[in-house]
């Protein structure tokens, strides 16, 4: 037994230390509902940090991808190719609207999307009779996808993309940041992720017709009279101004965290630098800027992999197994998949590493002890 045992989780927040001063403004002026002076600064901000895109805050990143798919006009019995190796809710809002998901294998270099795969799949849908409505493209634990060339794709054949960046805010290529390249991209604001709300999520889009039509799907869609008419479904899927009050005081954090992430990737990389057994997610080329939201490992072996989680949780650090792919998820069991196992076997092979910007030196040791005390 380890006298000095700490407990290291896998992404707690790290806070800013204005979250109350915010929090507290919005209770003085009982600013509670989805206007407020934290919503309109969280808006602002975040329209200056795309570039001048539109964006609209919502209550979660899943929200935020269930509006896009209605954005994008997905509809009952429709198709929506998505990434397989992804989290749930990058495809559950496919089945909210009644519409079937296909599912794509991820390509060995980013772990994301195969474009090979996408394009194949495109054609054989069309070939089949039905055209794929859209196109949901995940950059998993941050690492950018080929967007490039799945943004080409998506042109060549008129489908739009719904740019899952729920976990990689910071993350770009060429300089242009991921969120920005789909006709529709998402942000989270989860706990876990790299800048939080506690709930929340960003929708961003190209032009100010759609940013109103998205605020207005996500209060309930009333139309425009003094009482109470509605002619369409809407949804209560707007952030409130205490949500917004919490992501307003970590925006002050987003690039301190970023390079904060960095290092602890560069940690990781020094510690797995000449180990041939153990190999650490990459950014592909230099013009791929990862925000290293969760650093991930391959371990080729899959004894030592049991083993390596063993000695993680006798240390008591939490460590997590890479997404289990959709395709082979029970409640997607009877929907299509192309592609070559590359998502098997990196769930088979994977584990996320404890990558919170909050980690400090002395944590850090501690990982790379029971780390060393295998490897
Ligand atoms: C890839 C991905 N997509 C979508 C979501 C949904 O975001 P939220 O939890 O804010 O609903 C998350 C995070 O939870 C995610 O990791």
């Amino acid at each position: 037994m380890n006298s000095n045992k700490q407990n290291i989780k896998l992404s707690p927040s790290r806070i800013s230390g204005l979250e109350s001063k915010y929090l507290l403004e919005a209770l003085e002026t009982n600013e509670l509902s989805y206007y407020g002076s934290n919503v309109s600064s969280v808006e602002k901000m975040f329209k200056s940090y795309f570039n001048d895109k539109e964006v609209v805050t919502l209550n979660s990143g899943t929200s935020a991808i269930h509006l896009s798919l209605i954005m994008a006009g997905v509809k009952k019995d429709d198709e929506v190719i998505c990434q397989s190796f992804t989290y749930c809710a990058s495809v559950n809002p496919i089945l909210y609207l009644g519409a079937k998901p296909i599912f794509i294998d991820s390509e060995p270099k980013t772990w994301n999307m195969c474009p090979v795969f996408l394009e194949k799949t495109i054609n054989e849908r069309i070939n089949y009779g039905i055209k794929p409505k859209a196109i949901i493209v995940v950059h998993s634990y941050g690492m950018p996808c080929k967007i490039n060339q799945i943004i080409s794709i998506g042109e060549k054949y008129n489908i739009p993309i719904i740019e899952d960046a729920a976990e990689a805010l910071g993350s770009s290529v060429n300089g242009r940041k991921c969120g920005t390249f789909g006709k529709f991209g998402i942000i989270s604001f989860n706990t876990n992720k790299i800048i939080t709300a506690s709930s929340g999520g960003l929708i961003i889009c190209d032009s100010i017709s759609e940013s109103e039509e998205i605020n207005h799907l996500a209060t309930q869609a009333k139309d425009s009279k003094t009482h109470y008419q509605h002619s369409k479904v809407g949804y209560n899927y707007k952030m409130n101004n205490i949500n917004a009050a919490i992501v307003r005081a970590q925006y002050s954090i987003l690039d301190e965290n970023i390079s904060l992430k960095k290092k602890i990737h560069q940690f990781y990389r020094d510690i797995f630098l000449n180990s041939e057994e153990i190999e650490l997610q990459e950014e592909i080329t230099g013009d791929v800027n990862s925000n290293f939201w969760l650093n991930c490992i391959l371990i080729n072996n899959l004894k030592n992999r049991e083993r390596l989680i063993k000695v993680f949780t006798d240390f008591n650090i939490e460590t997590r197994p890479l997404w289990k792919p959709m395709h082979m998820q029970p409640l997607y069991k009877e929907y299509k998949y192309y592609g070559n196992n590359v998502a098997e076997t990196l769930f088979n092979k994977g584990l996320c590493l404890p990558s919170s910007s909050s980690l400090n030196i002395k944590e850090l040791d501690y990982i790379k002890k029971a780390i060393n005390s295998i490897v």
